[in-house]
């Protein structure tokens, strides 16, 4: 079935006290209008009409990947006044278009599909979603008349002392007939405290014509609104709530979901389990039964199943299964690690793919190189990747033995079954099946500290 939406966002957002626009904050990872696009197109409404404004083109560029089209409001005159902005999407259609705000990420995909429902189902020609508040302040008041019908939605600003103490609240999120709009958004004004244009009137124009009007009440929860930085941190702490929940719910145990930061996108199997401090971005795909130990952060980044990590940065990379990660290990995008590898601690990864089996346990870079399978970096290996003006690539082959404190400069080769002295400085390809040594030789002087008088009794 074709839907179509409208989303106003071109308010400035003035109380950010940001210069991204207030559409752009992020809720666990995302901006909140595309959360609200994404939502909107799990229930099917392909046809998003975007209103932008205020950092218009700031806005087009991080939406453009979405498929939505835009209308533009040069002067915020009022939500009203935005909607008039969006004539042209909305000529020549009919039924019904839904309207959100790009300020408000918490409403989900089963409210939305109720909500739309629930207009058609009851014939309306504007149904409000609504809820019901302890504090409602600086939200519009719903106003129902002495049958229980909704008559009109007064602003916070221009209530009387009467209907400031109502408690249902108007989301700023509806649904419209659309013929019936478009009629009656021609006919607001901005008669009112704040001299805008308000969507809100609409509802009692429609009603002085006998149209019907619904409501449709839902979990405060779902619809507030970011205005400020202070609102933007309980946005996001609910839906981490949410999120988390619905992880735990996937079979997946967090041991504190309060100090879990998992973003929206990021899938995660069953039996995995999340110690605290662990923040987990992008489109990262945790498998199952791995297990993150306090402190990691892990973006875009795919890790199989059975890993252990620990304290460690992965940034869009790959870590094979049952390999171990960290302490304290930052593999940079591009890596590529195997199975049952392991990675320790003060190890760097940078743009490298790693074979199954081997290890670097400590205190080594590894950077733009190939390394096969089944190798033994020691502690303090440097590939030196960088000759001042180019990065150089290294290529390491199966089994190799590195020693401790070796540098390979790059660019160079290590074939398979070799052996690299400790403390060798590697310029020249290593041959199948040969010992590298690379450091001068040992050189004893008999009785020096003696003669030098240098002997602490
Ligand atoms: C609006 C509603 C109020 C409701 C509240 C819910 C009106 C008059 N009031 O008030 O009843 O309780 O939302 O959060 O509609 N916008 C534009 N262009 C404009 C003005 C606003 O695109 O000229 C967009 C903003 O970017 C924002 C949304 O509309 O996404 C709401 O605007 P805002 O100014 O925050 O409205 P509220 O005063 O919160
Ligand atoms: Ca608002």
């Amino acid at each position: 079935m074709y839907k179509s939406a409208v989303i106003l966002a071109a308010g400035k957002g003035k109380r950010m006290k940001s210069n991204l626009p207030k559409v752009l904050h992020k809720v666990c990872g995302k901006e909140m209008v595309n959360q609200v696009v994404d939502t909107l197109r799990k229930c099917d409404i392909n046809d998003i009409d975007l209103v932008i404004g205020n950092g218009a083109e700031e806005v087009r560029k991080s939406t453009e990947n979405r498929g939505v089209t835009y209308s533009i409001q040069e002067e915020q005159l009022g939500t009203g006044h935005a909607l008039m902005c969006a004539k042209s999407f909305l000529q020549g259609k009919d039924g019904v278009v839904a309207v959100f705000t790009g300020d408000a990420p918490l409403i989900t995909e089963d409210t939305v599909k109720r909500f739309i429902e629930f207009h058609k189902n009851g014939q309306y020609k504007a149904t409000i979603l609504t809820a019901i508040v302890q504090d409602a302040t600086g939200y519009g008041r719903i106003i129902r008349n002495e049958h229980g019908e909704v008559a009109k939605i007064v602003e916070h600003k221009d209530c009387t002392e009467e209907e400031l103490k109502v408690n249902e609240i108007n989301s700023g999120m509806y649904c419209f007939d659309i013929k019936e709009l478009m009629i009656n958004l021609d006919k607001l004004n901005n008669n009112n405290s704040q001299g805008e244009y308000y969507l809100t009137d609409v509802i009692e124009l429609l009603k002085n014509k006998e149209c019907k009007v619904g409501a449709i009440s839902v979990d405060a929860n779902e619809i507030k609104g970011v205005n400020s930085r202070a609102q933007l941190s309980e946005a996001e702490e609910i839906l981490r709530y949410r999120l988390n929940k619905m992880h735990m719910e996937n079979g997946v145990t967090i041991i504190d979901p309060k100090t879990t930061y998992i973003d929206l996108d990021v899938e995660i199997g069953s039996d995995t389990i999340i110690y605290p401090g662990n923040v987990i971005e992008g489109k990262t795909v945790i498998k199952k039964g791995c297990t993150l130990y306090p402190n990691s952060r892990i973006k875009d980044s795919v890790i199989d199943e059975g890993v252990n990590i620990q304290s460690s940065v992965i940034l869009e990379s790959h870590i094979g299964r049952n390999t171990t990660v960290g302490p304290f290990a930052y593999i940079r995008p591009e890596s590529n690690i195997g199975e049952n590898a392991r990675i320790g601690d003060f190890v760097e990864i940078k743009k490298s793919t790693i074979g199954n089996n081997t290890k670097v346990s400590h205190l080594t870079y590894i950077g733009d190189a190939e390394v096969g399978s089944g190798c033994n970096f020691g502690c303090g290996t440097v590939i030196v990747n960088y000759d001042g003006k180019v990065k150089n690539k290294t290529i390491i082959g199966d089994n190799v033995f590195i020693g401790c404190n070796a540098n390979l400069v790059a660019p160079v080769e290590v074939e398979d079954d070799t052996y690299i002295g400790a403390g060798s400085t590697i310029t020249k390809k290593v041959p199948n099946g040969a010992l590298a040594l690379a450091r001068t030789k040992q050189v004893n002087i008999e009785g020096w500290v003696d003669k030098k008088g240098l002997r602490k009794k």
